[in-house]
């Protein structure tokens, strides 16, 4: 219902006014009539979820509505991505839609509250359902602080090592910054870790996205999320390229899930998940015999589970 209204305005506007009803005390449990089938209980790096559909970052920037998300019905609710301090972002226009497409671009640039802010945000709300915290940042050190800050407030952390709209995700040896990460946390860290890899089309890509894949799990975490936005030009938004996301998308992201998972293979059979931006793409997604999201990978004392990451806008 509410879906032409929200069309009908900017995207950035719309996506205000999403978050202002998510404000409201709405009976939300009633409103997204989330299906509790038992058959649909699943584990996530031994986070329980009540279905296998996750809201992806980048919905909720704050922290203030994970919440009202999780009454909806999904599964588990990313929230962020959060850095140490406050940003605002990219300057506007930094959303566009291709409705004829089912997709978008974005150069959003992480604008968020910073993590004292999202903590507090978190700390307001007794945690109803699964909550995991985004975190990405120039340097290690305010990584590290973000994590510690947000790590006690939530089921698990997801590391941004992806996003395409800031300088850091694009310029920088993204790898050894990965390894720095993911060894001083190794120590630090008491909750499962998620790391969140970029999409690939070419085969040098690919090989960057299997590197980072690779580090990972030797690092010991314990899923990764594929995939980000696909870097792309459009000359619409303000810095002149974007990430796209939607049924454009889906192909390479499953092509991409793939990849990951024959390079390890399966060991033994734990779960899906599955986040998705459209209940239509999920639906292609189960469909899909060749059972791309269900990915286990070794070691197989420790699940290595693959999500599909899509969010809904
Ligand atoms: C407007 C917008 C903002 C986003 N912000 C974030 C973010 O802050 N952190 C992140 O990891 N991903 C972010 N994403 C990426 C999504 O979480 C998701 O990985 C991506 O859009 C692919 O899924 P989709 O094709 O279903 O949209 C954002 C996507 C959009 C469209």
């Amino acid at each position: 219902m509410a879906r032409p209204l929200l069309f009908s305005i900017p995207p950035e506007a719309a996506h205000r006014l999403a978050q202002g009803l998510l404000g409201l005390p709405l009976p939300w449990e009633r409103l997204g009539g989330a299906d509790r089938d038992p058959a649909l209980r699943l584990s996530l790096a031994g986070i329980p979820l009540a279905n296998p559909v996750g809201l992806a970052a980048g919905f909720d920037k704050t922290g203030r509505h994970v919440d009202a998300l999780g009454r909806l019905g999904f599964g588990y609710v990313v929230c962020g991505t959060f850095t140490r301090r406050p940003r605002g972002g990219n300057p506007k226009p930094r959303i566009v839609r291709y409705p004829e497409r089912a997709s978008m671009v974005n150069a959003m640039g992480l604008p968020n509250p910073g993590a004292r802010a999202a903590s507090r945000a978190l700390g307001r709300t007794a945690p109803r359902g699964p909550r995991v915290a985004s975190i990405a940042d120039q340097d290690v050190p305010d990584v590290l602080e973000a994590h510690a800050v947000l790590e006690p407030l939530v089921d698990a952390i997801e590391l941004n090592a992806s996003c395409p709209n800031v300088a850091w995700g694009r310029d920088r040896d993204n790898e050894a910054h990965l390894s720095n990460l993911l060894r001083e946390l190794a120590s630090r860290r008491a909750r499962p870790l998620f790391v969140k890899l970029p999409p690939f089309r070419t085969a040098v890509e690919r090989a960057v996205v299997l590197a980072l894949a690779e580090i990972a799990r030797e690092h010991g975490a314990d899923a990764l999320t594929i995939s980000n936005t696909l870097p792309v030009r459009d000359a619409r938004v303000s810095i002149g390229r974007g990430g796209l996301s939607g049924r454009e998308l889906l192909d390479v992201t499953l092509a991409c899930v793939h990849a990951v998972r024959v390079r390890w293979p399966v060991t033994s059979s734990v779960g899906r998940t599955l986040m998705v931006s459209r209940p239509d793409f999920c639906m292609n997604v189960f469909r899909n015999k060749t059972s791309q999201i269900r990915l286990v990978l070794p070691p197989p004392s420790k699940p290595f589970l693959c999500a599909s990451s899509l969010h809904a806008h």
